[in-house]
């Protein structure tokens, strides 16, 4: 089965709203609305720049999609800093990224609000980009596929096989975010097949073989030919390299 390869930028706390709409517009100019038929373009920026980042590419009808970083599971209500499902929805976004590992280790999420956020998100037909990913001492520890299937398993509990199909999953090994050091090729390939292989124990083998999943961790134009050629690397979930044009679209044309 092929399946269409997605790039997606997380610009993490990154560019105020005027930066935002500038690096946006860098990106619309560099594209060609053709590309977009072949790879999916998600951009993430931080919250209050998702509306901006969203006219910049409707008014070049750039078909480039809109993610938030986060979201709050509850539809409503008492919870002081936080955004709802709705919220994002009425702004334009059509994805979301849950369970980053700066998300999980630096502000305490658990598996079970990454379920949580997931689950409400399929809720509202927004899709997931439920992000996994093992420690440095995990990996050392060689119990990296279990840990990561383990989190797979966690993030999909309870989720039917209709809904599942759209959620996108990123391996994000910690050691490799925006330290430079990626993950090799091999390594990659060999836990998003661990991966693969979860989903398709969870459902089955054709909804396993249609979701997509993304390696993350210091992927640059250098090196996404090698990572995004492994039969099950569908793309990337990139940092760095997305928050200049020139770098951004240079991963995209590599997925042409
Ligand atoms: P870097 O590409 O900066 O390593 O970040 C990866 C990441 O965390 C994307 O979500």
């Amino acid at each position: 089965m092929t399946r269409k390869p997605i790039i997606a930028g997380n610009w993490k706390m990154n560019k105020n709203y005027g930066e935002a709409v500038v690096l946006a517009q860098a990106i619309s100019n560099r594209l060609e609305k053709d590309w977009l038929d072949r790879v999916d373009v998600i951009v993430c920026p931080p919250f209050i720049d998702l509306k901006p980042v969203k006219t910049v590419f409707e008014f070049d009808r750039m078909n480039v999609e809109l993610g938030a970083q986060n979201v709050h599971w509850e539809e409503a209500g008492a919870f002081t800093g936080e955004i709802s499902v709705g919220m994002l929805k009425n702004v334009g976004c059509a994805f979301c990224i849950v369970g980053h590992s700066e998300r999980r280790t630096l502000m305490g999420e658990t598996n079970e609000e990454v379920n949580k956020k997931a689950k409400a998100l399929i809720a509202a037909n927004m899709k997931p980009i439920i992000c996994v990913g093992e420690s440095l001492a995990v990996r050392e520890a060689e119990t990296h596929e279990e840990f990561v299937c383990a989190q797979v398993k966690a993030a999909f509990a309870g989720i039917p096989a209709a809904q599942a199909k759209s959620c996108v999953v990123a391996y994000e090994p910690i050691w490799a975010i925006g330290t430079g050091r990626t993950a090799t090729p091999e390594q990659a390939e060999a836990m998003c097949v661990a991966i693969r292989q979860t989903l398709a124990e969870l459902y089955d083998a054709t909804v396993a073989e249609g979701m997509r999943i993304l390696y993350g961790g210091s992927m640059n134009p250098g090196n996404v030919e090698m990572l995004t050629a492994q039969p099950n690397i569908d793309g990337g979930l990139i940092g760095g390299a997305s928050l200049e044009a020139d770098s951004f679209v240079d991963l995209i044309k590599a997925c042409l």
